[in-house]
């Protein structure tokens, strides 16, 4: 009998047994959870719906009392073992109906372990490595206890001013759902029942990082189209893929605060994408709605807030409070909090917490074993960018006897590298670029100087020495950028130079005539354009974590050959601001021939002389550095680039392939980027959209083809009612190693 259908059939046989396995585990869970909710008191319920704060900001006894009671389903920031082992045992063994905490934790870039944040690993595009770190992030906070994770951000952001576009992938929302999935399967791994899985959080729903003017918190008015095609996509992802939870933003979208806003929690998230999850609300985001004006009062607030779909309440206690008296008027029905309840439980019956409610201590990862921090390195090696080397100045051989100066406030400063959200992060792990450099190139050949006691010091009394240390070496390394409180939540910035007085003491090193390269430690892009223009060579750093200091000492000896491309384009200036890559073309798109340079234009021109197209007169169109944009210390050559075919139906995938070679003297990997337009539609398109991207790497003179398969039905757009269409028409297509390509080639979809 021919094997191939025997094969086939016993395949068929294995994945149905897996799927009617999983029905039946999801049927009895359900069961369990029904049989659970039945006996709940009322009180227990809205007990479920309330995650308290860290109890080191209570009175614990208070705390202790309301887990007793039933009174707490969740606790926030607390990570001290033996707290949560205590916590946790009140929980199970003292409370009515024995209904297990979680214990959430904001934990964004590494636990104790901290890998370069985000912005910064997503230049890394490597959803592989996204996902490592996020497993080790989950190893070392699980093995404490923490069981809820309020992460993977997933806010699309185009406005540098904001400080937390640290925290998210960028600009683009194919590369942010990308990471996005990688992060939960990091986060959630193969089993969330798993001892070493974090319930994972997709926040902040919706559209948070389009705060006008990149002021944090600040109003959101985002079209439909918009929210669907470019703040939706990561979320859906996140809850196709099964994600446990999602947060509320504070922002109020379209008039309507996150909060409280049904359109978001119920018409989408719940009925649109059959999301069974529950929603958590952001830290008081639920009584915010009184001073944002749509709630009258707490008891108003939280009504508003359970008529959403928010199903538990962070750090206040409206719904403590008013439920119960909202359900006797009459305003709310028991059905709506037994629906946020299950929810709730689901999760915590999918964590296996009701089987195995404490960690094992024996297990706890005190100090991280040096594969953790062997990935912080290589996160932060494939996730700083070389945005400029006149000259081929670097990488600088390791066995150069050069005289090294490394100046500046971030050259050795083991808790700042870490960037924000780094609650746990071990600062006794932390290695500092000076700390490497010496390694790396001998302490005799390295001077060191501060100049500076931290990034936003005026005080330039320490100038002279900085001055003093470069004036004896051969070449200079200027570590500057922002600390880390000045990124992050509430963190948002007017200017984006380098603060304080960097930029002075930049100028003072610059006038010494020396080599000079400057290293940008921070997590939002910089609109530094004049210091770059200066720099013989730049480094864009980002916050890079733990392992700052051996990342960056590879990449400057070109042990490590960088790689790492811009997720986000970086502005000439912040009154650019929004700009990003794939914007719409306008009835009157800019070009370098219609735009004449302020300072050129003829006295008394007459009005319309100066082409009358969207550009600004004094800084042009162009950004300073696009999306996708990064150097090597190799140079790489696309040609080739061929369609398998010129038309394609709505069924079919296209072929794009190309050969790609490696010009230049060393071994490095190439981030290739697929970018396409659609032409004409019944809404404006892009001008380009990404739709892959492949880390390749090469041996210098080595060639290869590659390919990138791109499906019709990937070429689609939502409409303003959130219904995903392809249209039939010309596209143009092309591949490249930055966002500023052109698409040469054109395709028909019919
Ligand atoms: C914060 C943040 C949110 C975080 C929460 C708990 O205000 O907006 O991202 O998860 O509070 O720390």
């Amino acid at each position: 009998m021919n094997k191939i259908p025997q094969v086939l059939s016993s395949l068929l046989i294995v994945c149905l047994f897996q799927q009617l396995t999983a029905q039946q585990q999801f049927n009895n869970t359900e069961m369990k959870i029904d049989s659970l909710l039945s006996e709940m008191t009322l009180a227990e319920k809205i007990g479920q719906m309330t995650l308290c704060q860290s109890p080191e900001s209570q009175n614990a006894d208070a705390i202790e009392t309301a887990i007793r009671l039933g009174e707490a389903g969740a606790l926030l920031n607390e990570t001290n073992p033996d707290r949560i082992r205590h916590y946790q045992q009140i929980a199970v063994n003292e409370s009515r109906l024995g209904i297990p905490l979680l214990f959430g934790r904001d934990i964004i870039h590494g636990f104790k372990t901290v890998f370069p944040i985000n912005i910064g690993l997503a230049a890394s595009f490597n959803p592989t490595l996204a996902e490592e770190t996020a497993r080790i992030a989950a190893l070392e906070a699980t093995s404490v206890g923490v069981n809820w994770n309020f992460a993977p951000m997933v806010d699309i952001s185009r406005d540098p001013r904001w400080g937390r576009m640290a925290e998210g992938f960028g600009e683009d929302t194919y590369l942010t759902t990308t990471l996005a999935l990688s992060m939960l399967k990091g986060f959630q791994g193969e089993s969330l029942s798993s001892p070493n899985s974090l319930a994972a959080c997709a926040k902040h729903f919706a559209a948070y990082g389009a705060a006008e003017g990149g002021r944090d918190y600040n109003t959101t008015d985002v079209s439909e189209v918009e929210l669907w095609n470019t703040y939706f996509p990561p979320f859906k992802a996140l809850a196709e893929a099964g994600i446990a939870t999602f947060m509320t933003g504070f922002n109020d979208l379209n008039g309507i605060p996150a909060s409280g806003n049904s359109f978001l929690f119920q018409e989408v998230l719940k009925e649109k994408w059959n999301y069974n999850g529950f929603v958590v609300s952001d830290w008081a985001s639920i009584t915010e709605m009184i001073t944002h004006g749509f709630a009258a009062d707490d008891k108003d607030a939280a009504l508003k807030a359970v008529n959403a779909g928010v199903d538990m309440e962070m750090a206040t206690k409206a719904y403590a409070k008013h439920l119960k008296e909202l359900l006797n008027q009459g305003k709310l029905d028991e059905s709506q909090l037994d629906d946020a309840v299950k929810r709730i439980l689901r999760v915590k019956f999918k964590l296996g917490l009701f089987e195995r409610p404490f960690v094992d201590s024996s297990q706890i990862i005190q100090t991280p074993p040096q594969q953790h921090l062997l990935l912080a390195q290589k996160a932060a090696e494939q996730s700083m960018v070389l945005l400029k080397n006149k000259g081929q100045l670097l990488p600088l051989d390791s066995t150069t006897k050069r005289q090294i100066a490394v100046i500046g406030p971030m050259a050795n400063d083991r808790y700042e590298q870490l960037g924000t959200w780094i609650f746990d992060g071990d600062t006794n792990l932390s290695i500092t670029p000076l700390t490497a450099f010496r390694e790396k190139y001998g302490n005799a050949n390295i001077r060191y100087a501060k100049g500076l006691s931290n990034t936003r010091s005026n005080d330039t009394s320490a100038f002279s020495r900085a001055i003093n240390q470069a004036k004896k070496v051969d070449i200079i390394f200027f570590f500057a950028g922002e600390e880390s409180i000045l990124t992050g939540e509430a963190h948002s910035r007017a200017f984006l130079d380098l603060p304080g007085a960097q930029s002075q003491l930049f100028q003072k090193l610059r006038q010494l005539g020396k080599p000079l390269v400057l290293v940008v430690m921070t997590s939002r892009p910089l609109a530094i354009g004049d210091i770059i223009d200066q720099a013989d060579a730049v480094i864009y750093a980002w916050h890079p974590g733990t392992m700052a200091g051996p990342a960056l000492a590879n990449i400057v000896s070109g042990a490590v050959v960088p790689s790492a491309k811009l997720p986000v384009t970086f502005p000439k200036t912040a009154g650019q601001i929004p700009v990003y890559y794939n914007h719409k073309m306008t009835g009157r798109p800019p070009s370098a021939e219609s735009f004449i340079p302020m300072e050129e234009i003829p006295a008394r021109s007459f009005q319309t002389s100066l082409g009358n197209t969207s550009h600004y007169m004094d800084i042009g169109f162009e950004p300073l550095f696009p999306f996708g944009y990064g150097l090597s210390y190799s140079s790489f050559e696309y040609k080739n680039i061929q369609l398998s075919v010129t038309e394609i139906s709505k069924s079919d995938s296209l072929e794009i392939s190309f050969t790609l070679r490696n010009t230049g003297d060393y071994a490095a990997t190439e981030i290739a980027q697929l970018y396409v337009r659609d032409l004409v539609a019944s809404i404006t398109r892009p001008v380009k959209e990404l739709k892959g991207f492949q880390r390749i790497t090469l041996n210098p003179g080595e060639s290869r083809e590659i390919i990138f398969m791109l499906k019709a039905n990937d070429l689609g757009f939502y409409d303003k009612d959130g219904n995903y269409q392809t249209e039939a028409g010309k596209f143009l297509v092309g591949v490249g190693g930055n966002s500023a390509i052109n698409l040469s080639l054109q395709f028909l979809l019919k």
